[in-house]
């Protein structure tokens, strides 16, 4: 489906079908009021109604601030993919509304079809907007073009992670991760290096290793880079990239082991951040490092009881072979920093349960130790159509992950403030140069959904690219 700005009035585009936003106040005074009316339209938040004799279709919204709109927009492409138009029109709501509305169409259209012998592909082709508003005023096309390309790559950056988190364990093994980056880097001109275990195994990350050992599918380490020259600042993204989280020994129940080939959502969002800096040319060095492998049972397994060594030295009690998401981490982190000099270090993981606990399942968790750089995320993330939460380190939490054997413990010794303490194992790993440069984003809740809500559909949302995005494009300023 493409998306088009159009340097003409409404009226003038030809289209198959006309959408239009309303709030319920101006409901009173539209023009088909009464049959509107009669057809049982009371412009509610996301209430439908098409007119196909008039080729309109109406969707009401609460007001018209950008959530409002985005979700709006994904709501009236749902539809209309539904009926047979091939191209649909709409006017500006503002300047700030028209990123949203182009997330709505983008985002809202995205269908995942890969596992289905007979997909039903929709009539819809276009979906066209005027530089002319609502209001009648009109709108600067330059920046209105500007607005659509930017957010255009943005958008498919997100859909792209979608497929990649969408893909079943089978198909999207730590392999076919690594492949994957691999023809990225290539189609993006990025560099890339991939570790197998052996690459793994020189570098000290017997950590990552041994979550792996018991799969078929052996681990591997993905490092993209984009590196433009004179860079502003160097940012290094890590992911968690567990195409399977099966529990390993400490197995998981049958109900929530269901989702799990998500547990490598961290690991795309990294990568289709990566995809739209080098795509938007962004004045910043990016590193995309991903641990990619999966958690299964086997005599080779890893088990409860083991102390691993991780890459910088530390040695971890392992107690629950399905905290594996940070035993990972502790090892790409490590790898991140030895060989990156990073200005900031962040890490998307869909790593606890415990963080859907406290914050929801749509929200996701952002813990470190700077305050107004957590603060600054949380902003990114509102204005982007992301829900960012902070959940707080303490000293007392700290000691929940003592271990009389080793180091650390890779659990808790209470069952309560799960994200935090994961959060508080993960600090052991970074480095004291790289505390206040350090945030945790737990999207477990986040990452995925199997039931519709705002701009997602069934499956990955691609959670952490919008949200990131937006905050990297605010350092470039
Ligand atoms: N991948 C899971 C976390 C998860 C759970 C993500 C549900 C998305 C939805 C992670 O590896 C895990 O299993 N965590 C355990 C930690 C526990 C053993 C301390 C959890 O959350 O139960
Ligand atoms: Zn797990
Ligand atoms: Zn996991």
């Amino acid at each position: 489906m493409n998306v088009k700005l159009v340097n003409q009035p409404l009226n003038l585009i030809e289209a198959d079908l006309t959408v239009e936003f309303l709030t319920a106040q101006q409901l009173e005074s539209h023009p088909h009021h009464k049959l509107l009316t009669l057809a049982g339209f009371k412009a509610d938040s996301e209430q439908i109604c098409p007119l196909h004799e008039h080729r309109l279709l109406l969707c009401g919204i609460a007001d018209e601030e950008s959530e409002s709109l985005r979700s709006a927009m994904a709501a009236v492409i749902r539809t209309a993919m539904g009926y047979g138009y091939e191209s649909l029109k709409l006017a500006q709501y503002s300047e700030t509304a028209f990123a949203p509305l182009i997330e709505g169409a983008v985002l809202g259209s995205y269908k995942f079809e890969f596992y289905k012998s007979a997909p039903k592909p929709s009539a819809l082709r276009e979906v066209l907007f005027s530089t002319e508003s609502s209001d009648g005023s009109v709108l600067d096309e330059t920046l209105l073009q500007t607005v659509l390309t930017q957010t255009l790559i943005i958008a498919k950056a997100t859909n792209f992670v979608r497929t990649l988190v969408n893909q079943t364990p089978d198909d999207m093994t730590p392999l076919r991760m690594a492949m994957t980056a691999d023809t990225l880097s290539k189609s993006n001109n990025l560099e890339c290096t991939i570790l197998d275990p052996n690459g793994l195994e020189d570098e000290g990350m017997l950590a990552m290793l041994s979550v792996g050992r018991g799969s078929a599918h052996p681990p591997q380490l993905i490092h993209l880079a984009y590196k433009p020259e004179n860079p502003k600042k160097v940012i290094t993204l890590v992911g968690k990239g567990l195409t399977y989280d099966s529990g390993g020994l400490s197995l998981k129940g049958a109900a929530s082991m269901v989702t799990m080939k998500m547990d490598k959502a961290g690991g795309c969002a990294v990568m289709g951040i990566i995809k739209a800096v080098s795509e938007l040319k962004l004045d910043i060095e990016v590193h995309a490092i991903v641990g990619a492998v999966e958690n299964m049972i086997s005599g080779n397994a890893y088990k409860p009881d083991d102390v691993l060594r991780a890459k910088n030295g530390k040695t971890i009690e392992v107690r629950n072979t399905d905290a594996e998401g940070r035993l990972v981490l502790a090892d790409v982190l490590g790898y991140a920093q030895e060989k990156v000099k990073s200005d900031y270090l962040f890490d998307y993981a869909t790593l606890t349960g415990a963080c859907m606990v406290a914050l929801g399942p749509y929200t996701t968790g952002v813990m470190g130790h700077n305050e107004a750089l957590k603060q600054a995320w949380v902003k990114a993330g509102a204005s982007a159509g992301e829900y960012c939460g902070i959940l707080p380190f303490n000293r007392h939490l700290k000691k929940l992950i003592k271990s009389d054997l080793a180091d650390v413990c890779n659990v808790s010794s209470k069952p309560y403030g799960g994200a935090i303490t994961a959060a508080l194992f993960l600090d052991n790993f970074i480095d004291e140069d790289m505390k206040d440069k350090w945030v945790h984003f737990d999207i477990a809740g986040s990452a995925y959904t199997e039931s519709a809500w705002d701009v997602h559909t069934y499956g990955g949302t691609g959670a952490g690219v919008r949200m990131s995005l937006n905050w990297l494009m605010e350092q470039c300023k």
